[in-house]
């Protein structure tokens, strides 16, 4: 069956979803997004990530209040036949003139689509990622830095050189040459029995994932600190880790060719990394279904 779109209120076969050329998500990347994962039909966080794009919508004055998303996303995925997922939601300015000036009148172009997702393999996670430090900065200073804009292309380039360096991951400094996070998750140091993540201030996206992790520490009485953070830092950290919505949390094995601390080169978790992959995991597995 060829995969279902949701396109601005309806849903069509992929190969029949028309998009204008003249979106301005297209010509200027004025446009946003949400990658989602769904566990046995339950969208995790979802009214997390609306919640984030709302308001980062109304920062551009994107008009949605006329897509019930939820509902959308839902219907997106029941549609494919899908209750493991990768989920993703865009929305765009929509069709304007040529000119980059945005359309006086926005309509918004909503477009979300729901496909199989393979997480990567248990040894993936035993082992963790190696990540380099790209050469691009992310500017704490811009707006950009807090919208998940699909204005994304630092975020591609920085991916790009972790692909040429044989790495799974890329990490960002920003302007000032502090840890910002990764070009696609947060980034998470421990230090002895403590959690040390780069604040927003440093130019970090708010992640949905970093924020559950927060709670969780907080839950088992794992102190976090959101702060400046340097590289050295990372360098000296015990264990480190990376979030987003679909790798969870995924351990950090080197950075540039140096090894980080607990995780071992046996390829053994750290252990308080380890703590909060399960109870990540027990946290996706009890939130109830909420299929409207
Ligand atoms: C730049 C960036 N930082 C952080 C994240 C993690 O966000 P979340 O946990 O909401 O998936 C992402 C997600 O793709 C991202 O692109």
């Amino acid at each position: 069956m060829e995969q279902l779109v949701y396109l601005n209120g309806t849903l069509l076969p992929r190969g029949q979803a028309v998009i204008s050329p003249f979106d301005h998500g297209f010509l200027y990347g004025y446009s946003l997004f949400e990658t989602m994962r769904a566990y046995s039909g339950h969208i995790f966080r979802l009214q997390q990530h609306l919640d984030r794009l709302t308001c980062s919508a109304n920062f551009l004055s994107l008009p949605l209040d006329h897509f019930d998303l939820e509902k959308a996303c839902y219907d997106t995925l029941t549609a494919n036949n899908l209750e493991d997922a990768r989920i993703r939601l865009t929305v765009s300015i929509g069709e304007g003139e040529s000119a980059p000036d945005p359309p006086p009148h926005p309509r918004p172009t909503v477009l979300i689509s729901a496909s199989d997702y393979t997480p990567p393999s248990p040894e993936t996670y035993r082992s963790g990622f190696k990540t380099i430090v790209s050469s691009i900065r992310q500017n704490s200073q811009s707006p950009l830095s807090r919208l998940k804009s699909a204005n994304y292309l630092n975020n591609l380039l920085a991916r790009k050189e972790a692909r040429a360096a044989g790495a799974d991951e890329a990490l960002l400094l920003n302007e000032r040459g502090s840890l910002c996070e990764g070009s696609t998750s947060n980034v998470f140091l421990v230090k002895g029995h403590a959690l040390i993540t780069p604040n927003e201030e440093c130019g970090c996206l708010p992640g949905v994932t970093r924020q559950a992790v927060i709670e969780l520490a907080a839950e088992i009485g794992i102190p976090v600190a959101q702060r400046e953070v340097q590289l050295e830092e990372l360098l000296q950290a015990d264990e480190a880790f990376i979030t987003n919505s679909l790798l969870e949390l995924m351990p950090l094995r080197e950075v540039d060719g140096k090894h980080i601390g607990g995780q071992s080169e046996k390829g053994e978790t750290g252990e308080v990394t380890e703590r909060l992959m399960i109870i990540y995991r027990e946290l996706v597995a009890g939130e109830p279904d909420r299929l409207p």
